[in-house]
């Protein structure tokens, strides 16, 4: 979708997400993620060193080059085997209950068809495995929400096609998940942007 989402886009998500401030919820998101894992929306690799011991491996779907160039240094410091298994979370090429568990953050409120994409990672996760996600999202507050409707359309170009009125949560569960934990709370800045929404969820 031309230079900007190609080269542009990758360098500000990852600056952006690589803030410190979000070194919390990354340590809370991946912690219980065990076996082997799915990531979706790899980026440049920032989750990497919040990998508990306990995972084997992380195959990696990431449709960005460059994201996947910027994860270099990352990737090369894990002390998981990472391997770059997919570029679209809405097409998943491994067959059906492979992995053990899941993890997407920051990612859901950027795949176009986010429906499609939690319905393959079910697919792809064995009964009993574990979605793992931080995502911001639609806000518990509707004042907060109607200026998430508003700036939605220059979100969505400006950030790569990111919306920022998501409600995460609904998606989680109309995917057939059964959230075994789930936190939804502001971080620092504005918060039409920093509606988070962390949790666990559970393919029956
Ligand atoms: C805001 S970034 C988050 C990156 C990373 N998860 C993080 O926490 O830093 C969203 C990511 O989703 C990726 N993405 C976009 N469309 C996708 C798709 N169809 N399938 C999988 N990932 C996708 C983007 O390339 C980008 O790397």
């Amino acid at each position: 979708m031309g230079i900007y989402n190609d080269q542009i886009v990758p360098r500000i998500v990852d600056v952006a997400c690589g803030s410190k401030l979000n070194n919390p919820q990354r340590r809370r998101v991946c912690a219980g993620l065990q076996g082997r894992v799915l990531e979706i929306g790899f980026g440049s690799g920032l989750n990497v060193p919040f990998y508990p011991a306990a995972v084997q491996s992380i195959s990696a779907v990431e449709p960005a080059d460059l994201g996947w160039k910027l994860a270099a240094k990352r990737v090369a410091k894990a002390t998981v085997p990472i391997e770059r298994s997919g570029l679209d979370g809405r097409a998943l090429p491994f067959d059906d209950n492979f992995f053990d568990a899941a993890l997407s953050t920051w990612t859901m409120c950027t795949i176009p068809d986010i429906a499609t994409a939690l319905a393959e990672v079910r697919r792809v996760l064995v009964p009993g495995g574990t979605l793992h996600f931080v995502e911001h999202g639609l806000a518990p507050d509707s004042k907060v929400q109607l200026w998430q409707h508003r700036l939605n359309p220059i979100q969505k170009a400006l950030a790569g096609g990111c919306h920022l009125n998501r409600d995460i949560r609904g998606l989680v569960e109309t995917a057939g998940f059964e959230i075994r934990d789930i936190d939804v709370f502001y971080e620092d800045g504005p918060k039409f942007l920093t509606a988070l929404t962390l949790g666990v969820a559970v393919s029956p």
